[in-house]
């Protein structure tokens, strides 16, 4: 029986103050003043809209994220928090995490952030390399990073994650280790390590630079994630790397097939509802301007995820934990007999992709490397035919999943 999972909110923040040329985020370059106030009415209405299908549930935590949601300021984030207070059961422990790009950080802004609810930050970072950052169109350089994580310690903020790229145009594995060390002297309490991924429609894909071939981002990941282990940051997704008692409560919600609310320009959105049996997908409208005119007014779309393709919905989610996920959770989370899916993973565990132990199931080493040939064994009409096609040779998704991002390395999940 489909069971009803923790409740997170996710909050979109669209504008940057320059678009990076990587990045296939809903962002945009802010052109003229920044409409704060307005931008925050919109976020309010629109989840006063959708906060009533909530009702009477818990939420255990709330990801300002972007864009850049540090070009608006600690008096904003704190109005839209207190509003959430109103329309939502936060709990006691909620988890406030905030997306912070280091060239965005004015001396002091960190404790106000801090006094507006914000409990833990996620610094953008990148790279310490100045001729790297200018080459990824970064706004801001190394030393800013230093000085913005100097001021989280000071304002107390000492819960934060910093984002690191590899796989960068020049980079070898001797300087992604480099960008590593220079990150873990800034006592961060967890560390997102993804390789830089062309993505469609970007500056990149039109320009593509010249990136590090597979066999040098493999020994770059593999150095790094020892470095990382070494210092006590175990690895528990497939980029993200936490110290004791530190991952992320929201990131981990996504991954295990939680429930979240999506508000903000474009934001996506997951509820499972056990009376109808469905799990559901809100999305918003992406362009800021109609939001700004349109939040609240009904118009996020919402609609249930088919049956068939809740299996790799689960495990797109599922497996990218290094720990994997309990057998009852396919039930609980989806709604289907843990059958959907035993014969697919019984296929995978003999090809050596799945481990089995005990009631739990994870991706193997050789399965978190070749992930996005593993997921697509979940596609319906892959799934359909399994057995018939070797890894390198799976057929193309079907038209409905072609062009989406499988597995990006980007973790979160929200607003690609
Ligand atoms: C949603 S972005 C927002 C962070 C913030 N706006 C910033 O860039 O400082 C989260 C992270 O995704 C990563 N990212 C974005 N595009 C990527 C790409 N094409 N390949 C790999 N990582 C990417 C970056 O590390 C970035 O910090
Ligand atoms: S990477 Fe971050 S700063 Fe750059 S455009 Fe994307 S969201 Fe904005």
């Amino acid at each position: 029986m489909l069971q009803t999972p923790p409740l997170a909110l996710y909050v979109h923040f669209p504008w940057c103050v320059r678009k990076c040329p990587y990045c296939d985020f809903n962002s945009y370059t802010l052109h003229g003043e920044l409409e704060e106030q307005r931008y925050i009415e919109a976020l309010q209405r629109d989840l006063a809209a959708q906060a009533p299908e909530t009702a009477g549930r818990e939420v255990i935590s709330v990801f300002l994220g972007g864009g850049t949601p540090s070009l608006f300021s600690p008096g904003a984030v704190g109005r839209f928090l207190e509003s959430a207070g109103r329309h939502l059961a936060l709990a006691a422990d909620l988890e406030v995490t905030l997306e912070a790009n280091p060239g965005t950080i004015e001396r002091g802004r960190f404790a106000e952030y801090r006094a507006a609810g914000v409990n833990r930050v996620s610094l953008g970072a990148q790279s310490f390399d100045d001729e790297r950052l200018v080459a990824l169109g970064r706004i801001h350089c190394a030393e800013e990073t230093r000085r913005a994580a100097a001021e989280l310690h000071a304002a107390g903020l000492d819960n934060f994650n910093i984002d690191l790229m590899y796989g960068l145009p020049g980079q070898d594995a001797r300087a992604a280790r480099r960008d590593i060390e220079e990150a873990l002297a800034l006592r961060p309490s967890h560390l997102s390590h993804y390789q830089l991924t062309i993505e469609a429609g970007t500056v990149f894909a039109g320009r593509p630079p010249v990136l590090p071939d597979d066999d040098t981002a493999d020994a770059m990941l593999a150095e790094c994630r020892e470095r990382l282990e070494q210092t006590g940051f175990g690895q528990y997704e497939v980029s993200a790397y936490a110290a004791a008692n530190r991952r992320c409560r929201h990131n981990l919600n996504y991954w295990s097939f939680g429930d979240y609310l999506g508000v903000g320009a474009g934001a996506h959105g997951k509820l499972s509802l056990p009376a109808a049996g469905q799990v559901v997908r809100t999305t918003q409208v992406r362009e800021p301007r109609r939001y700004l005119s349109l939040a609240g007014r009904g118009t996020f779309t919402r609609s249930p995820v088919p049956a068939d393709e809740l299996p790799f919905e689960f495990m797109l989610n599922a497996l990218r934990l290094v720990e994997g996920f309990e057998v009852a959770n396919v039930t609980a989370r989806t709604g289907l007999p843990w059958e959907a899916v035993a014969q697919t993973m019984a296929d995978l565990v003999g090809e050596g992709l799945i481990v089995a132990s005990g009631t739990c199931y994870r991706a193997s080493p050789l399965g978190l490397r070749f992930l996005n040939d593993l997921l697509l064994r979940f596609v319906p009409e892959i799934a359909r035919t399994a057995g018939q096609s070797e890894l390198s040779t799976a057929p193309p998704p079907p038209p409905a999943l072609a062009g989406r991002a499988l597995f990006t390395g980007v973790g979160g999940g929200n607003v690609k």
